[in-house]
């Protein structure tokens, strides 16, 4: 059953002692360590990192790099790894390659006696290899995914043997269970932002917003946040989701949302409920990501003196993701051409920000608008809408 084999691959790896390197209760120790790191981390470059650390520990090696099998299967990339930089070789290329396509294990003592060493590495990087262990990486349907490499063995005797080979063995199907589920988060992730900058890019073009509208309040969101003192993984998901605020106007009636000149009390009704509609459209998804964007949608009209819209409810009842796409979002909106307004002059909206200070908006995040008024510019600036007047 493979379930005994697991177990003894288990057994082997956390009993086996080697004199003057790792016991198992070390073992034990640095396994956990990186579990509890690897867990913690969603972006493919830096777990392949964490995983090559792991490694390095496991064998008490030198350097230990992670290779990944391009999805042309052509190349092996890997990235910073221990004293390296992004590297990108063809598959079939060094001890490495060779690992790859035996679907082997190879251990070697010294590997300038190995014809397959490609020397000129170490001759640009001035590092000397000497023993060697490359275990490849397979996926659930086996098929090669990558490999583990590790270089010169700190062990007294400076060559590995079988036992570092169960413990990089080990090592590396959990670095491709990792892969193989990081990879998948990515691309899942990569799909979902692409999905949403669409749909917020519909709202707004909807509403004859300009072209990079969404791209800039997605900015000074970030840099709103960041200066509030969220996390930059926040900063990032606010960032991501800001764009949407405007999703709810896919569902206002085009007669109202183009109509020129102002609307009618009744119609300035319908044009409110943009906010509800959005978030009613996207607040069931669990992913962070699309909850943060219906938070979003559902609070960028809201007021600090709670005189906004849908709810009115104000202060910090407003959810900081809302309160900060506000001020982006007003800023933007003011500071550019529309359809139906020129851009308002800078002076004209610094006074009006400093006046809607504790009104409209949160006090500390108009401080913090100010504080930053450079990089608001800069960003402005960087992606403002090209027209073509031809
Ligand atoms: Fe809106
Ligand atoms: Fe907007």
């Amino acid at each position: 059953m493979g379930r005994s084999q697991n177990d003894n691959k288990i057994k082997g790896f956390f009993m086996t002692r080697h004199a003057g390197s790792l016991g198992a209760n070390e073992i034990l120790e640095l396994v956990f360590k990186y579990l509890n790191k690897i867990s913690y981390l969603r972006k493919y470059d830096d777990i392949i990192k964490v995983l090559a650390d792991m490694g390095r520990d496991l064998t008490s090696s030198d350097r230990c790099t992670v290779w990944v099998v391009s999805e042309d299967q052509t190349k092996l990339w890997t990235k910073v790894a221990h004293g390296v930089e992004y590297i990108e070789i063809p598959v079939e290329s060094g001890i490495v390659g060779a690992s790859i396509l035996q679907r082997e294990n190879i251990i070697i003592e010294d590997v300038y006696k190995d014809e397959r060493f490609n020397a000129a590495v170490d001759k640009n990087t001035g590092y000397h290899t000497k023993s060697m262990i490359v275990i490849p990486m397979f996926d659930q349907d086996d098929q090669v995914i990558g490999a583990f490499q590790a270089i010169n063995s700190q062990n007294e005797s400076g060559v590995y043997d079988r036992r570092d080979i169960e413990r990089l063995t080990l090592a590396s199907t959990f670095a491709a269970n990792t892969l193989v589920s990081a990879r998948l988060t990515e691309e899942i992730e990569e799909t979902q932002k692409e999905v949403v900058f669409t749909m917020g890019a519909i709202g707004e073009s909807r509403s004859k917003e300009t072209g990079n509208h969404v791209k800039r309040v997605a900015e000074y969101s970030k840099v709103l946040a960041l200066a509030y003192g969220l996390s930059k993984e926040e900063a990032d998901l606010l960032k991501e989701a800001s764009p949407m605020h405007d999703i709810g106007k896919v569902a206002i009636p085009d007669s109202i949302l183009n109509k020129p000149g102002s609307f009618t009390p009744e119609e300035r009704k319908v044009m409110e409920t943009h906010a509800e509609k959005g978030h009613a459209m996207i607040k069931n998804s669990t992913r962070s990501l699309l909850q943060a964007a219906a938070i979003v949608a559902y609070e960028h009209h809201e007021r600090w003196d709670g005189k906004g819209y849908p709810r009115g409810i104000k202060g910090e009842a407003i959810h900081i993701y809302g309160r900060i796409t506000a001020v982006a979002d007003v800023f933007d909106a003011l500071g550019s051409d529309r359809v139906y307004k020129k851009a308002w002059d800078d002076e004209r909206i610094f006074t009006l920000f400093a006046q809607e200070r504790g009104k409209q908006f949160d006090p500390t995040l108009v401080d913090l608008f100010f504080e930053n008024k450079k990089t608001f510019l800069e960003i402005r600036e960087k992606l403002k809408d090209e027209f073509d007047y031809e």
